[in-house]
């Protein structure tokens, strides 16, 4: 809902209320943000601060208004008028002027929300859900206009914003830096948390305190980054995951970003998300405009992962569209682990039976079917198949998995160009390199010039002929190299400045035009894993691949970090092979599928290799992911409270009838006592039944104790034990069950038993949990 009233606009959702109102100088101040206020009638004086003097050195906006810009909470901040906080908006007209002032001109209140495609991804939704609003500011001596447009979001507690400005003036400007979001905050007192990492560690959740000065928090390699998320959260310090006071912030975008989080010299913060200002500049002639991406800000009072549930929500409902929404997506086996670029036909079609048998329902050929690619020296641009390695034709082949009732999934990397290609040969202007400079490069490939119409058309055409000749259901896209030697010989470009940011803009419109060709395709967005994971890719694709890093114990805080943010039904997670090819660590494969299981699962590795003990766990695995495929794909996402060896994760359906919780321990604890598994999010109302998954153990993992066990555990002589344990090759993990109340679940939680310490072994009850050891647990709601 948004309302107006004696110039204070309130912006409230379900759960919260966005204030701010124009006050005497006819600035937009901002009022408010937190917990929904019931009030209506609201003053602005009481809210706002009351200056009669400017503050020791401070600049009074006028000299007649003794009102210091520089306290004033702002919903869009400026140079030049004494505000010397991060500004929202920076330009330079004149030569190199700067000073802005920009008031309250008009609004207009209108239900739901325009969905068109206009160059940038939006969020959507219709008129029972949003309402928007668009307000109009001009600059007090320029011939500007400035529009801001704030969306609410009343099913998950979401608002978004976006700027435009138009050039009413016949003189030509350039745009520094317009933020999407400005929030200014009446305090400090707030933890700031990033999501930071770097390849194969994306995501790592950094919480700290905030203290005066700047943090910024940014990406400037071109894509939006594995180092530092657009996604961010301020909290309040007792906040933890299920209490507390905490907001998030995002950004609908895919290119460089920037988020800015300030302390004041007066303790107050100011929040700012947008297009990173570093190296870009926008001009703007007569009669033109240029638009924001869309920021989006979220608010809740219960803690962190009830915020993540209205983000998860947004992502879910208001940025992904078509065919795929709301859809469980299939379980994968993708080729990359499992033969690298050394694969034959017959190779892959066995491996696809493989799959098949165990309940795989996706086969994707990943890196190397086209062009001369036997390594990643070579051939991107070559969008023509390999029929030396597919000798039946991209069609046939693609048949032949189809016939096996397998969907056929494929890999492309379309934004790139190898020196050694064909592609290359007829256009090297296609690819980003300063002419007369010697190039810098990475994973041996340059990028292609996505801001040329002719560009997009010849990989437009390309790709749909691959796509149509292979009747593909799934398209991994991927980008495997950030930007360096930023030029373009494209003609529309009027400052390398402009760049990044047209780069971006004809990846959206490549993308937006493809998806409409095909809009039955599942996309999964990857960037050397999750380089790229952000709403403006979520906007055309779905889904996601987290990460190169498959390695269970790395999964843990990458998938802990991403799904703070992003939904589970965004995130590819899948069981590779041991030694992990990334960190050469060791985890079992049950453990590999339990942390896989918390997203969309797929497998990567040579299912040709499997033992039969390994493929009978895969089978099971499988069965049981899909029987909760809903749950762990679209599921509310709880972060549980455990001690520092443990991780806990639970996921559950909205009305808590099953509940799956992950317990995974990081090292063995020999004799550790009591161990209790607390759920302090069940519905206490209910009777529970809880279960742990049945696993298997490898009767080897026992070493030279299998036989005792064994004799001890099943009276089997000595004499004839030798035989059986040649038969018998696993045991299966404890079968212990309990039927308890939710308020015993949540209050009290539940004594788990014995762990293995080397007295003896019970086969129901004793737990065996090695270092890296884990159970998902299936609680469910008695009827
Ligand atoms: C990137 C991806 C991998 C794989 C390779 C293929 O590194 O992240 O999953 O597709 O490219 O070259």
């Amino acid at each position: 809902m948004i309302e107006q009233n004696s110039g204070i606009f309130n912006l409230s959702t379900q759960s919260t209320t966005y204030l701010f109102g124009v006050n005497k100088s006819g600035h937009l101040e901002h009022l408010y943000y937190g917990e929904h206020l019931c009030s209506t009638s609201i003053s602005l004086d009481a809210l706002s601060p009351i200056l009669t003097n400017p503050l020791g050195i401070g600049i009074a906006y006028s000299e007649t208004d003794p009102s210091m810009l520089e306290i004033v909470k702002q919903e869009i901040s400026t140079p030049g008028k004494g505000d010397y906080r991060e500004s929202a908006i920076e330009l330079s007209y004149n030569d190199g002027m700067d000073t802005l002032d920009f008031i309250y001109s008009s609004h207009q209140i209108l239900k739901g929300k325009s969905s068109i495609f206009t160059g940038l991804p939006q969020s959507y939704g219709d008129n029972t859900i949003c309402d928007t609003l668009r307000i109009t500011l001009k600059e007090k001596e320029l011939k500007l206009r400035l529009i801001l447009t704030y969306t609410t979001f009343n099913d998950c507690d979401v608002i978004t914003r976006k700027a435009t400005l138009y050039n009413d003036s016949p003189a030509e400007i350039t745009i520094q830096n317009l933020a999407s979001l400005q929030l200014d905050l009446d305090d400090s007192d707030w933890d700031l948390t990033t999501f930071d990492g770097a390849w194969a560690r994306e995501r790592h959740i950094n919480r700290r305190p905030l203290t005066t000065g700047i943090l910024i928090n940014d990406s400037k390699s071109g894509v939006s980054s594995a180092d530092h998320n657009p996604c961010i959260f301020l909290s309040r310090k007792d906040c933890n995951e299920l209490h507390g006071e905490c907001l998030a912030t995002n950004l609908i975008y895919s290119g460089n970003h920037r988020e800015a989080v300030e302390v004041s010299p007066y303790g107050q913060t100011r929040v700012l998300t947008g297009i990173n200002s570093a190296g870009f500049r926008w001009k703007l002639a007569q009669d033109e405009s240029f638009t924001t991406p869309e920021a989006i800000l979220t608010y809740s009072n219960a803690g962190f992962s009830d915020l993540s549930k209205n983000l998860h929500y947004f992502a879910n409902n208001h940025i992904v569209r078509g065919y795929w929404k709301n859809k469980q997506r299939p379980i994968l086996i993708n080729n990359w682990e499992a033969t690298y670029f050394n694969f034959t036909e017959s190779k892959l079609i066995t491996l696809a039976k493989r799959a098949k048998e165990v309940g795989i329902e996706l086969f994707v050929l990943d890196d190397g079917w086209f062009g001369d690619r036997q390594d990643d020296t070579s051939s991107l641009g070559d969008w023509s198949v390999n029929t030396k390695k597919l000798t039946s034709g991209m069609g046939a082949f693609a048949q032949k998995l189809h016939e096996m009732n397998l969907l056929f999934g494929l890999w492309v990397e379309p934004e790139m160009i190898s020196r050694n290609s064909n592609l290359f040969d007829k256009h090297p202007d296609w690819a980003v390199i300063i002419p007369g400079r010697a190039p810098s490069v990475g994973r041996n490939q340059f990028i292609l010039d996505l801001t040329k119409e002719e560009v997009r058309e010849y990989l437009y055409t390309a790709l749909s002929q691959i796509f149509t000749l292979g009747k593909v259901d799934y398209i991994k896209w991927d980008m495997n190299r950030t930007f360096s030697d930023i030029y373009s010989n494209n003609k529309a470009i009027r400052n390398m400045g402009e760049f990044n940011h047209r780069y971006i803009l004809g990846l959206y419109a490549l993308l937006n035009r493809l998806i409409k060709t095909f809009p039955k395709i599942l996309f999964e967005s990857c960037a050397s894993g999750g380089n790229r994971f952000d709403l403006g890719m979520l906007s055309f694709m779905p889904q996601n691949w987290v990460s190169d890093d498959t390695d269970a114990y790395e999964r843990l805080a990458i998938q802990e970090g991403t799904a703070c943010g992003y939904p589970l039904s965004a995130m590819g997670c899948h069981v590779s092979a041991i030694p992990n090819h990334q960190t050469l660590r060791k985890s079992d494969l049950e453990t590999r599928f339990n942390v896989a299981a918390f997203g969309n699962l797929g497998y990567e590795l040579d299912m040709t290799k499997l033992s039969d003990f390994e493929r009978d766990i895969i089978k099971d695995q499988i069965a049981f992911y899909k029987m909760y495929r809903n749950i762990f794909q679209y599921g509310t996402f709880v972060k549980l409270p455990s001690e520092s060896n443990t991780t806990r994760w639970a996921v559950m359906d909205p009305q808590k009838a099953n509940i799956l919780i992950l317990d995974y321990k990081r090292r063995l604890k020999p004799n550790p006592g009591l161990e209790i598994l607390k759920v302090p999010i069940t519905n206490i109302s209910y009777t529970y039944e809880v279960y742990p998954r049945q696993q298997k153990l490898s009767i080897k993992d026992f070493g030279s104790l299998a036989e005792n066990f064994i004799a001890s555990s099943t009276g089997i002589e000595n004499k004839k034990l030798e035989k059986v344990m040649k038969k018998m090759l696993h045991i299966n993990t404890e079968t212990v069950h309990y039927e308890v109340t939710g308020e015993y679940l949540a209050k009290c939680g539940i004594h788990l038993p014995q762990t293995f310490g080397g007295t003896g072994y019970d086969p129901h009850l004793t737990r065996v949990m090695p270092d890296g050891g884990s159970r998902i647990y299936l609680i469910t709601r008695k009827k």
